[in-house]
């Protein structure tokens, strides 16, 4: 197979990674010269298996982030989000990351603002583990219910990458997506708000007053949000746009 950077690049161009040489690149790395463990690790690639469980990290917000294999692979379309998190987070504030994964906004949260304190939680122990590993506060269990009580009315930010695709829009993710991927971290019931609602409605009793909630979301859900963000107290909800236009998420202020 395939050693040197040009080979690796065209062999993963021809079998259709379209980032193919900086994938090249990262395999190399991770093989650290050992032409057997290249071989078995671009082997694994060409199955479809996610890049970052192969070399064990991705990038996100300039900050190295371990991704253990099971652990959903932090996007640079998050990256949107974690940024307005770190902007409403104060030095020795408080922040809440709920579905936190494999720990990337809290741990951009964390390299950001060291004095402030960065709680995480998700469903999935292998995330937690994960996140732990990532040097995150994180505790297993649904949404809030593992957070410590002792922070409500406290928190200045709660930030959320939860499930949020439609149930029935599942089958229009990428091919590859469930041979590797559990459902678990994209589902979001009938339209895709379950969870988005929940935490809407749960997040009043940890964000102190002025304290700011992100929630990633897409498409139509921003406005399909509104009523719930106005019913539990939220404000001048701006909604989070990237460079081509597409939705990416909202930001609130809640203002009991
Ligand atoms: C789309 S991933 C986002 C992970 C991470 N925030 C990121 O951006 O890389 C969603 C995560 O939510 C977790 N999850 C799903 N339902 C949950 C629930 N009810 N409570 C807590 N975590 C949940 C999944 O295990 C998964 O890790």
């Amino acid at each position: 197979m395939a050693s040197d950077l040009v080979a690796l690049t065209t062999l993963l161009e021809n079998a259709g990674f379209v980032a193919a040489d900086e994938e090249a690149e990262e395999l190399i790395e991770a093989a650290d010269a050992a032409a057997a463990l290249l071989d078995a690790l671009v082997a694994r690639r060409l199955t479809g298996e996610p890049l970052a469980w192969i070399t064990g990290t991705v990038s996100f917000c300039g900050v190295t982030i371990r991704v253990a294999p099971g652990v959903y692979v932090p996007r640079w379309q998050t990256e949107l989000l974690a940024r307005r998190a770190v902007a409403r987070l104060p030095e020795h504030g408080c922040a809440i990351d709920l579905c936190t994964g494999a720990g990337a906004i809290a741990t951009t949260l964390r390299a950001a603002r060291p004095g402030a304190r960065v709680v995480a939680s998700d469903l999935d122990e292998r995330a937690v583990g994960c996140a732990r590993s990532n040097g995150v506060e994180a505790y297993a269990g649904d949404l809030f219910a593992p957070v410590p009580p002792s922070l409500a009315g406290t928190v200045a930010v709660v930030a959320a990458v939860v499930p949020y695709v439609p149930t029935p829009e599942l089958g229009l993710l990428q091919r590859d997506t469930f041979v590797f991927e559990t459902p678990l971290s994209y589902d979001g019931g009938p339209d895709g708000m379950d969870l988005l609602r929940r935490v809407v409605a749960e997040s009043p009793r940890f964000l102190r007053p002025g304290g700011a909630l992100l929630l990633e979301l897409g498409g139509e859900q921003a406005d399909a949000l509104r009523p719930d963000l106005a019913a539990h107290g939220f404000e001048e909800v701006d909604v989070i746009v990237d460079e081509d236009g597409d939705v990416r998420g909202i930001e609130a202020t809640y203002a009991p």
